[in-house]
């Protein structure tokens, strides 16, 4: 079993496949060209660690002995396991993946948590194709119980099968995707979300009345705007440039609203202001 786990990437979904590896006991090595990042990520997990600890759902010393096992660093390092989770953009990945098959280690598995991103197009970029896995983890990781597991073309029995058990020792349920855009997650949730910026650009309705309606009428937890603000409004948008082009069909198109709130910056819950604004 894979003891080393390398994340590349602190943001909100790194810095949760941090904490989850850590409290499975891999030794986590995690990875981010922002320092601010890091900091930040470091701070996130032990808040949440604190709130998971005050509910009973991890023993204290387990808390503490997680945070011992996390070191963060500016560069990617030897693993058994590396998890991307980078800013979700092709040519950043493909960068990313590069790096990762020189930095590595021979014999280790390369898995990226991307939305969207076609698996097999990151594996072309590596010397072993067989050995990149999509492990595409909910937000927020250390609550949601699902991991998307995508086979690129290429993709080996036994690499699936290494990031299956890993996602299972993290806690996590695996469901299998095919590798084409957007997989199931976000080739069905995306739509819906992006419909929704229509209604509120067409004036269908206002934010408070599409979320409320999507909430109490069809009893989803969060309204899709403000899935979308915890999501990030410029993932929202990559991932529908993703379905757009990957699908060729005008079903697809991203909605201009949400092109012209990612262009404002306003890019929901982690920049203060989305759809919604926070405090
Ligand atoms: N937000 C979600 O709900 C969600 C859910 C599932 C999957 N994802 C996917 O997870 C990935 C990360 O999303 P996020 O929401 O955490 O984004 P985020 O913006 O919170 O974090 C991205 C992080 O990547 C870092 N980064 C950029 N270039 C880097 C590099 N070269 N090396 C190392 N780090 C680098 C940034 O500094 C940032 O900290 C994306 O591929 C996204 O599609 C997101």
């Amino acid at each position: 079993m894979s003891d080393t786990v390398c994340v590349v990437g602190a943001g909100q979904m790194g810095s949760g496949i941090a904490q989850v590896a850590a409290v499975a006991g891999y030794d986590v090595r995690l990875v981010d060209v922002a320092p601010n990042q890091l900091e930040q990520a470091r701070s996130g997990i032990e808040a949440s660690l604190a709130r998971l600890v005050e509910k009973g759902r991890v023993e204290p010393g387990d808390a503490e002995a997680a945070l011992g096992r996390i070191e963060t660093a500016s560069e990617p390092g030897p693993a058994d396991l590396a998890i991307e989770a980078a800013t979700e953009d092709v040519d950043l990945k493909l960068r990313i993946f590069r790096d990762l098959d020189a930095a590595a280690g021979d014999g280790a598995v390369l898995a990226s948590n991307t939305s969207s991103i076609p698996i097999t197009r990151l594996a072309a970029a590596t010397s072993r194709p067989d050995r990149v896995v999509g492990m595409h983890f909910m937000n927020p990781v250390p609550l949601m119980p699902l991991v998307e597991l995508i086979r690129g073309l290429e993709t080996s029995d036994e690499a699936a099968g290494i990031v299956r058990a890993a996602a299972e020792r993290m806690g996590k349920t695996v469901a299998e995707s095919r590798d084409y855009p957007g997989f199931i997650a976000n080739r069905i949730l995306l739509p819906m979300i992006n419909e929704a910026v229509y209604c509120l650009m067409e004036g269908v309705g206002n934010r408070e009345s599409i979320d409320t309606v999507m909430k109490l009428g069809m009893s989803h937890p969060l309204g899709p705007l403000q899935l979308a603000d915890l999501i990030g409004l410029d993932t929202c948008l990559a991932i529908m440039e993703v379905l757009h082009d990957g699908l060729g069909d005008s079903k697809y198109r991203p909605c201009p609203l949400l092109r012209s709130y990612v262009e404002a910056g306003r890019l929901g819950r982690k920049s203060g202001r989305g759809f919604y604004e926070y405090g």
